[in-house]
């Protein structure tokens, strides 16, 4: 995919949108959650938690029978692995653990071998525990953060465990999970939640993600431009270049009541990810947002400012939905500047420009801002 990047005629419409899928707000809710995290003892071992993790987000269950890892496999036999309720919600909205995510994996015997369902493996006694915790404090030196943790493979379980040594554990952690040194390719659930984000994950460290930064920037690529007209409409937020770029200046869009309470870092890559950005919604989307409309109407806008590191503003990103039907984008007119005082250069103007749509296509009827607004 990066190959592809900066040769705009490779870009199909297609890769863009799986690319873009990566991008997704990820303002996690500060709140109080019901199921309490595992505690340390003074000396830093790790206390075997109650058992209402069973109560957790229960993600899959890789089976390791003994009888296909004669005399008895590493993990016997069934590990169902659950997360924190906490860490799975931010999972599910970044595709990526935080610091501080908790996953257990239980293990349980093979009890029957058949049922009058069939032959197979049915979950018999519980038989083990291990857990893995990511602490960029407590754990800075495992690569990764991961600390891994063990209470045995038969009752009773110890009450608490040390965390292995890096090579015990982490290594293979490292070396074959699929995330994070997670082995979600094996958790259902998981794999179905990062899907649902477009299938990739948010990065916003990686060189892709730069690279698709940078690739905003090119004025001349061929996904910048416009696919389709912009009708002439009635809206808050003009949609003729001139006069929006003047109505910006002018910062008409801040008597909306509807915005931000204050800056924070885009997750996008409008002008560079991680600088500040703020949101302002004309009073038709915003009741349309605030109804939970499926699609905006038409004449619908957004306001995006865009400032730099020290604070600055340095541009706008804006979109006003300019037809009821959003065709893939085209229902859409999109703009982007990247000065304040020179309207000259626009990243993108104009409907259905495939860079913004791509992205956005994600978004609910396209638009990505969280509602309510923070
Ligand atoms: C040889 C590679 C390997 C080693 C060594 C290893 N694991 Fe794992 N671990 C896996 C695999 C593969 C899975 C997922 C599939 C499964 O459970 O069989 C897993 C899953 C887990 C999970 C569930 C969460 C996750 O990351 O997927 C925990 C918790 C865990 N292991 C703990 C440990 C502990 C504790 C140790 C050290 C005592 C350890 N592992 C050593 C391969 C390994
Ligand atoms: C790589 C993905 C990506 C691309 C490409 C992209 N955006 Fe965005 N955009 C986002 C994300 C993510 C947000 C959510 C707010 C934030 O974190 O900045 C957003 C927010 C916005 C907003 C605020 C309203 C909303 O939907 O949240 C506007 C307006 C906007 N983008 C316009 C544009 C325009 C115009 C373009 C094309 C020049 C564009 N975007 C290209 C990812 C993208």
């Amino acid at each position: 995919m990066k190959r592809h990047l900066f040769a705009p005629r490779a870009i199909a419409g297609v890769a863009i949108l799986t690319l873009c899928a990566s991008f997704w707000p990820t303002w996690t809710e500060a709140q109080e959650s019901a199921y309490p995290k595992p505690s340390f003892t003074a000396g830093g071992a790790l206390i075997r938690p109650d058992v209402r993790y069973r109560e957790w987000v229960y993600v899959g269950t890789p089976l390791t029978p003994n009888a296909l890892n004669p005399p008895e496999a590493p993990f016997p036999e069934f590990h169902n692995v659950y997360i924190h309720p906490d860490d799975f919600d931010h999972w599910k909205n970044t595709g990526t653990f935080p610091d501080g995510t908790v996953i257990v994996k239980e293990l349980v015997l093979v009890g029957a071998t058949n049922a009058v369902s069939g032959n197979g493996y049915f979950q018999g006694e519980f038989s083990g525990l291990e857990i893995t915790i990511k602490d960029s404090e407590r754990f800075k030196d495992e690569p990764g953060y991961w600390a891994y943790f063990s209470y045995g493979h038969s009752y009773p379980l110890a009450d608490t465990s040390e965390a292995f040594p890096t090579a015990a554990c982490n290594a293979c952690h490292e070396a074959s999970a699929a995330d994070d040194f997670v082995f979600t390719q094996f958790y259902p659930v998981l794999r179905a939640a990062k899907a649902a984000r477009g299938g990739r994950v948010l990065n916003t460290e990686s060189e892709e993600h730069q690279n698709l930064a940078s690739l905003m920037m090119d004025k001349t690529a061929d996904i910048t431009q416009p696919t389709a007209d912009t009708p002439i409409i009635e809206s808050a937020i003009p949609t003729e270049v001139g006069e929006l770029f003047k109505y910006l200046q002018e910062a008409t869009y801040k008597q909306f009541t509807a915005k931000e309470s204050s800056n924070h870092p885009s997750l996008g890559p409008h002008t560079k990810v991680g600088l500040p950005v703020r949101v302002f919604l004309d009073p038709k989307m915003d009741a349309s947002l605030k109804a939970d409309e499926a699609t905006h109407p038409e004449g619908a806008g957004i306001v995006k400012e865009m400032y730099d590191a020290d604070g600055n503003l340095q541009g706008w990103a804006v979109m006003v939905k300019t037809a009821a039907d959003s065709e893939a984008g085209k229902g859409w007119f999109w703009y982007e500047i990247t000065s304040t005082t020179d309207g000259s250069s626009p990243v993108a103007a104009g409907n259905g420009v495939p860079l913004c749509s791509g992205c956005h296509t994600i978004g609910k009827d396209f638009v990505l801002t969280k509602y309510p607004l923070q």
